[in-house]
């Protein structure tokens, strides 16, 4: 049997799983790779931190350098996240011609081009399935099983961490601080869970997979981003009471051969596939123009489903033949090339909550700024005021419309002397 040494960069919550994974599969792996492998080091930050995994202690080590100079070492994995020194650690081993696997959306989003660039040049195979939605093959699904289809829509649920809090708070009746600290303790949100609530995962999930997708270079930064902070218990009863279920979704349309990219939360219809996706679970709905309609579901986080993808690639690399000197990487982004459309010219239907002043006239006023912004109204819902209030709840579903008319309307009524305040805008999709 061949051996083959690799190092890891990191061994928090995704390295353990790798680690764990090529121990407890070792004979699989070895059967399907045809190679014997070898973790020679691991690169931590911290030599005295309980591991948590059965790891020799002097395969650790807090020197790069260990790793860079050793010629024997033909595979990095990096899981470290953030840019640097991740990016760094990678171009520096590319230049001493190793492989790379990566599970840093992060970077790529942000710094992939150079990424690939240099793997492209040092002709070294640089993969990275698990920087989209953990255990789910949809990076290798977009890259070879679907290449034969036009995909004109995908829409993900693709942060494990955001659509475990709204599963909480949905389901269990959970306070949203409750339901994150109990992600961060299963190891699902990001060092900074900033980026998961936020949205930023899920716009680098999206920049990364609708570049695969469409053939087109898409920056992070022309990704429409909205977290989930603003989701009160109160948006998910009236979702409820409309059918509908909230989810974070990371979206990208094709019309007219432009492309609409957002990540925000969003109605799904509670009788949808997207809507039965629960917990840290992610799911990614592709419309394609010969395959149809296909859901590609599984876990999106956590320290087995995501080793499960990083070995995998580590698989891959080494039945391509770990030691081929000049493989050019398969994933070509540009193809074509591609406008965006601004965010204002999306149209949507959209739920509008309110606080407003229980009066006389107020409604009958605030469907007229509507009307007068071209934004037609589908229903409302108004609830009596409870003891102690400021206001009134006032709940407004629109038709289909131009998302620059909503908010002209909506700049109206938030000067309107009678409105408390606007709560809160949440898209509405019907697939
Ligand atoms: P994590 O638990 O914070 O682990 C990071 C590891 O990297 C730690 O072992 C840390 O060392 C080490 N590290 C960080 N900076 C370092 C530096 N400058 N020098 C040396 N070592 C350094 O992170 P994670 O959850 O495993 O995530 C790792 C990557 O996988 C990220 O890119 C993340 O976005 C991605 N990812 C995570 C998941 C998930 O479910 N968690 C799923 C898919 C993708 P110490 O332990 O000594 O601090
Ligand atoms: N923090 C990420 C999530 C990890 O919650 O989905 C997987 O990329």
């Amino acid at each position: 049997m061949k051996k083959v040494r690799i190092a890891l960069l990191g061994l928090g919550n995704v390295g353990r799983g790798v680690w764990k994974i090529l121990q407890f599969n070792q004979d699989e792996i070895r059967k399907r790779s045809g190679y014997d492998i070898e973790v020679a080091k691991v690169l931590v930050r911290d030599m005295n931190k309980a591991r948590g995994v059965d790891i020799p202690e002097e395969l650790l080590t807090t020197d790069f350098n260990d790793i860079i100079e050793d010629s024997s070492i033909k595979i990095v994995v990096e899981m470290m996240g953030g840019i640097e020194p991740a990016k760094e650690y990678m171009l520096e081993a590319m230049k001493k011609k190793k492989h790379i696997v990566t599970a840093n959306k992060m970077v790529l989003a942000t710094e992939g081009d150079q990424l690939f660039e240099t793997a492209d040049k040092e002709g070294v195979m640089f993969y990275y399935e698990a920087s989209v939605a953990g255990g789910i093959p949809i990076i290798s699904g977009i890259n070879e099983s679907l290449t034969a289809n036009k995909i004109e829509q995908l829409y993900g649920i693709v942060n494990g961490t955001t659509n475990y809090i709204l599963t909480k708070m949905a389901l269990d009746g959970m306070e949203f601080e409750e339901a994150l600290e109990e992600a961060k303790e299963k190891g699902y949100a990001e060092a900074d869970p900033t980026s998961d609530i936020e949205g930023f995962d899920a716009a680098y999930k999206l920049a990364i997979l609708s570049s695969l997708a469409f053939g087109t270079k898409v920056e992070f930064d022309q990704v429409y981003r909205e977290g989930i902070t603003n989701i009160t218990s109160e948006d998910i009863t009236y979702a409820k009471e409309f059918g509908y279920v909230i989810k974070l979704l990371a979206i990208v349309k094709e019309i007219n051969n432009k492309l609409q990219l957002r990540v925000h939360p969003t109605f799904v219809p509670a009788t949808h596939p997207l809507a039965n996706v629960y917990n840290s679970f992610n799911a990614i709905f592709i419309k394609g123009n010969a395959v149809g309609d296909l859901m590609l579901y599984g876990r999106g986080a956590g320290d087995l489903p995501t080793g499960s993808a990083v070995v995998g690639d580590i698989i891959s690399i080494l039945r391509n033949n770990v030691d081929l000197e000049s493989y050019l990487p398969s994933v070509k982004n540009n193809l074509w090339h591609k406008e965006f459309i601004d965010m204002k010219d999306v149209e949507c239907k959209y739920y509008i909550r309110a606080t407003v002043e229980d009066k006389p006239g107020v409604l009958g006023e605030l469907t007229t700024m509507f009307g007068k912004n071209n934004v037609s109204l589908r229903s409302v819902i108004q609830r009596g005021k409870e003891q102690g209030e400021e206001g009134v709840s006032l709940v407004l579903v629109t038709h289909f419309t131009k998302e620059e008319n909503l908010l002209n309307a909506i700049d109206l009524i938030n000067i309107a002397p009678y409105v408390v305040k606007v709560d809160n805008i949440i898209r509405i999709e019907n697939f």
